[in-house]
């Protein structure tokens, strides 16, 4: 017996599947998915987003459809965003709070056809309703104003929550928006509507399908950054998390993903809050671009980066792949 062998030898639980399967640390179920779906105007409606192959806006009617589908495969939340009509979208945004807008629409008729089988998460922010395309209100030098926006976004939640959504996911990134709308749904009596806050949300280079996809991108003058985060930054997603929890947010949202998975991790070792990560649609795009190229299986990339969300302490993740990673997962 040679003392050169190793004693201990890690590739020994990994031999067999069952193996394997023993071993495995971290585990992704269709309940840890939530499913974002572009509303829009029509009836009987399927209209593809060219830069998110697979992925179509619906009309109200195929929504409800897509609702049901959801339901049937254990994914227990579907996101919803509206591509307003251009006729709708003014300097100051005033559609997001009209209550028979597209969204309310959207999330009456799905909570009628799937009730308390599925929650209902709705995005806040002004890009899907301005003319500019920003998530505020702008000044002449087309600044975001703050506390102006602010009062508007209330407007929005509360919209919402009337309508019959479960989430408000405040994706918006103005100071003190998460406490605005806490206090707005306690006085409007929605105790028990959540707030996941998009608390650290970068100026990324990732959502620009998504921007094709509510038709803001065509509209907007120069970029977020005044208020969405420096991707340089880490320290600064955390005092975002901080406030925003301490503003009474019931979860929070990192986004993008995959490039800010030190984030994920310090967020859930520093807080232990539930942390959810936004898969954006630029992600989704590359990964259907690989398959497109022949460079990787769409499946085995997509599973292989929805477990790394988990594994770095995600509670769950929203993608537009959620249906298929829900079939794969479901077998
Ligand atoms: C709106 C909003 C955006 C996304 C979600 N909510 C775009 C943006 O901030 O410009 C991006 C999602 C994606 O790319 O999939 N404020």
């Amino acid at each position: 017996m040679s003392a050169s062998y190793p004693n201990i030898r890690m590739r020994r639980t990994r031999a067999s599947r069952w193996s394997r399967d023993l071993h495995r640390e971290t585990v992704m179920t269709p309940s840890d998915l939530i499913w974002p779906l572009f509303v829009t105007e029509g009836q009987g409606v399927e209209d593809p987003v060219k830069t998110l192959p697979g992925v179509s806006r619906w009309s109200i009617d195929g929504i409800v459809a897509r609702a049901k589908e959801a339901v049937e495969l254990g994914i227990p939340v579907v996101a919803l965003f509206p591509n307003t009509p251009a006729d709708k979208r003014s300097d100051d945004g005033a559609e997001a709070h009209d209550p028979d807008n597209l969204m309310c629409r959207a999330i009456r008729a799905i909570k009628q056809a799937c009730g308390n089988d599925l929650g209902v998460l709705t995005d806040v922010a002004l890009d899907p309703y301005t003319s500019h395309g920003q998530d505020g209100l702008v000044d002449d030098s087309d600044y975001v104003l703050n506390d102006e926006t602010v009062a508007v976004l209330v407007d929005q939640a509360t919209n919402q929550a009337e309508a019959g959504a479960d989430i408000i996911a405040p994706s918006d990134m103005m100071d003190g928006r998460v406490h605005a709308i806490r206090m707005a749904l306690e006085m409007g009596g929605h105790r028990n509507v959540q707030i996941m806050s998009y608390a650290a949300k970068y100026a990324s280079a990732f959502y620009g399908p998504f921007r094709d996809a509510v038709g803001s991108g065509g509209l907007l003058k120069g970029d977020k950054k005044s208020y969405q985060m420096d991707p340089a930054n880490g320290d600064e997603a955390l005092r975002e998390v901080e406030l925003d929890i301490a503003e009474g947010a019931d979860s929070v949202m990192v986004k993008p993903g995959l490039a800010y998975l030190d984030i994920i991790y310090r967020v859930k070792q520093r807080f232990g809050v539930p942390v959810f990560a936004y898969q954006v649609s630029g992600e989704y795009a590359m990964i259907e671009a690989a398959q497109s190229v022949g460079a990787g299986d769409r499946d085995a990339l997509l599973m292989e980066k929805l477990i790394a969300f988990k594994r770095a302490g995600c509670s769950g993740v929203l993608t537009y792949h959620a249906p298929v990673a829900a079939r794969l997962l479901n077998g």
